[in-house]
């Protein structure tokens, strides 16, 4: 991952690159734009060159815009000014995205950061730098040159360490679920899913970890994850990972769905809608890794995470649809559509979190329906929860943290969709708001801590069609950026 380090003397100057904002227009004048005023004075005569550019390439200030000058013979050779818009964390946060893209043929460059610079500046700079050169590549070829070093010019470079310490481990962890959900499921079995994570937690002291195979699962009648897991040759497993340090007041239960590919199973998904289905295991990936990530940041909340993985798969030994499972604790449901699988893993993990864990908060990921690209398109995430104060808590760390989510109705109108007339539960109720149905299926399965409960269908965001600001095409890790902010404020 890109080296930053904050420095109070530029050490080497290929390429400078200052910022520059605009003007707000009621403070009269004719130019747009100006330069930040930096904390260390940039070398003589960069300042007045850079100036001058700024109305001469008309800049307007607006957080991303880059411009590049060159500067043959001279040191720095390259000025780059780059628009930081309104100076806050997500413009800061896009402007290191678009830093990163632009330099990549740059191994080296130097940020004049400006004068005051908060630790949210600092935070959405290295984020974005961090999270935008990011790449997934199996092939044994070289890769296109990526940028290697970002030295931050500041007045007291001590003062930021902590902060680009705390960004760098949200980046490496949304870094960490970005890997696992990109990788290929003949390699992402669930057993190599839960030995990434082992191998991941053994880094960090304090961790937790219990893996259940197919013979525990029966033999505490997770009937769930067994049935989706059976037509698959590598077994299903459920993973338990906790952080329990001695100072929590608040023990969180994290669930994420983790099906490392879903055929749709006996209804099988037409070849586009199954494309991309290594992809269905994005929920377990981001609750791994910000479980990882409270662990390394130390965070005084405690947190059991609970990752049920299958492989959702077509074959003789496959659950059929019309079959009736009984879940951990005994609540039935007739699966008429094998394709509604997520929920029946999820509903043994609700289950279980409720009567064994006793937590005081229950959060679930999962990529759980298409309905919620329908309902809310690409970018975000369908929340369902009747608490408002974790909805609201939710929704602020989601924003903090530059991600997107909105808050969904629980309509008990539609509850009468999931009758059916042999089990407790219809699992695939065929009238329309898939997503809200999806979570009053699950909702059932929440018992007395009902209201203590948080769903994100998070199927949409998941996944990035192209490079857009910090997401780089591909998995995106959605969540593991708000979850570390909702930890770290939860109390
Ligand atoms: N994994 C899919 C949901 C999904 C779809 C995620 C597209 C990401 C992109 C899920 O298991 C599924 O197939 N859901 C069905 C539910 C239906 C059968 C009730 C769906 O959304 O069609
Ligand atoms: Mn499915
Ligand atoms: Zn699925």
């Amino acid at each position: 991952m890109l080296a930053i380090r904050p420095l109070a003397e530029p050490e080497r100057l290929d390429v400078l690159v200052l910022p520059v904002r605009p003007i707000d227009p009621a403070a009269g004048g004719d130019a747009s734009a100006e330069l930040v005023p930096a904390a260390v004075t940039p070398p003589d005569g960069t300042t007045e060159e850079a100036a001058a550019l700024v109305p001469a390439a008309r800049l307007s200030g607006r957080a991303g815009e880059i411009t590049t000058q060159l500067r043959p013979g001279l040191s720095p050779g390259r000025l780059v000014l780059l628009g930081v818009g309104d100076g806050g964390e997500s413009s800061w946060r896009a402007a290191g995205a678009v830093l990163a893209r632009s330099a990549v043929d740059e191994t080296h460059i130097t940020i004049a950061l400006p004068a005051e610079v908060p630790p949210a500046v600092i935070r959405g700079l290295t984020e974005g730098l961090l999270l935008a050169s990011y790449r997934f590549r199996l092939t044994d070829a070289d890769g296109p040159p990526a940028l290697g070093s970002v030295d931050l010019l500041v007045a007291d470079p001590a003062a930021h360490e902590d902060t680009i310490a705390t960004a760098r481990t949200t980046a490496a962890m949304t870094r960490f679920a970005r890997d696992l959900t990109n990788t290929p499921s003949s390699v992402k079995t669930p057993q190599w899913f839960a030995d990434q994570v082992t191998t991941a937690a053994a880094d960090l002291p304090g961790l937790r970890l219990t893996v259940r195979g197919p013979a525990e699962l029966a033999a505490e009648g997770f009937g769930g994850i067994l049935a989706v897991g059976g037509g698959s040759a590598s077994g299903p497993r459920l993973l338990e990972m906790e952080w329990h340090p001695a100072d929590a007041r608040t023990h969180v239960v994290l669930i994420g769905k983790g099906i490392t590919f879903d055929t749709g199973g006996i209804s099988i998904k037409p070849v586009p809608a199954m494309k991309l289905m290594r992809k269905d295991m994005a929920g377990a990936a981001a609750v791994v890794a910000a479980t990882l990530g409270a662990a390394a940041l130390r965070l005084p909340v405690r947190v059991t995470t609970l990752t049920p993985l299958a492989e959702n798969m077509v074959s003789g030994s496959a659950f059929r649809p019309g079959d009736v499972i009984r879940h951990y604790g005994g609540t039935t449901s007739e699966t008429t559509n094998s394709d509604a699988e997520g929920r029946l893993v999820l509903a043994d993990a609700l289950t279980y979190a409720v009567r064994q864990l006793r937590p005081d908060l229950i959060v679930d990921l999962a990529t759980l329906t298409g309905a919620n690209a329908v309902a809310l398109g690409k970018r975000t995430a369908a929340l369902y929860s009747e608490n408002d104060d974790l909805a609201a808590d939710v929704l602020a760390a989601v924003e903090a943290a530059g991600e997107a989510a909105w808050r969904m109705p629980l309509h008990s109108d539609y509850v009468e969709y999931l009758g059916s007339e042999i089990a407790d539960l219809y699992s695939a109720p065929t009238q329309g708001a898939g997503s809200v149905t999806a979570a009053l299926y699950l909702r059932e399965f929440t018992g007395d801590l009902r209201d203590r409960w948080l769903h994100l269908d998070m199927s949409a965001p998941s996944w990035a069609d192209g490079d857009q600001a910090e997401l780089s095409r591909g998995a995106t890790g959605w969540g593991v950026r708000s979850l570390l902010r909702w930890l770290a404020a939860v109390d």
